[in-house]
């Protein structure tokens, strides 16, 4: 992977993180009388729950947030990404997501997900905590004829799937993690909250 590659993926987070924060500052600019009742800047770095629009994420795109300080991705995965999911079982260090701390229980699925169609997960690598690089092509010249879309990690070359499983032979030792998220609605994704059970 080349630093190109790697420099990207931080201006894509940057720019993520920057059209948030304007957001917050328009609503704040507009409603100053309930300003108190918004999140502190504090509040969100101490982990104060993060909404996401999903209208804005667009079929086979990535959006990145930032919760508790870390990359969260949402990807909006199609149904032919979801086909992919299921024929590389034998290929993965924990194709079934046993290992507890990396996933809620109700994200303990096949596509590790509440709604199959919408990954979440926290964009940094359970080897040394780089962030990985979205990689949706399916058999890219530099990741090869079996790479079906995933993630791949320019530090030391931990390669995960759409579900963000982690393959066997990369340095990585698990899967990334599934942060706590619910629905709020069809369109409203809360980052930081429990589903209920
Ligand atoms: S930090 Fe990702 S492979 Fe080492």
């Amino acid at each position: 992977m080349s630093d190109i590659s790697v420099d990207t993926s931080k201006r894509r987070f940057l720019v993520a993180l920057s059209s948030a924060a304007g957001g917050i500052a328009a609503v704040g600019a507009a409603i100053p009388l309930i300003g108190s009742m918004m999140p502190s800047a504090r509040a969100l770095a101490a982990g104060a729950p993060v909404e996401v629009d999903l209208s804005k994420v667009e079929p086979g795109m990535i959006l990145t947030v930032e919760w508790r300080g870390k990359p969260v991705w949402i990807v909006n995965r199609t149904p032919e990404m979801l086909a992919l999911l299921g024929k590389h079982d034998d290929k993965l260090t924990d194709s079934a997501s046993e290992t507890t701390s990396q996933q809620p229980e109700y994200c303990k699925n096949p596509t590790r997900s509440i709604k199959p169609q919408f990954l979440v997960a926290v964009g940094i690598c359970t080897h040394l905590g780089c962030s990985p690089t979205y990689r949706k092509e399916v058999a890219p010249a530099d990741l090869g004829p079996d790479w079906a879309g995933g993630f791949f990690c320019p530090c030391h070359g931990s390669r995960f799937d759409l579900a963000a499983r982690v393959f066997n032979g990369s340095p990585a030792p698990t899967n990334l993690v599934i942060p706590p998220h619910k629905y709020m609605s069809d369109a409203k994704l809360l980052i930081g909250e429990d589903q209920a059970a």
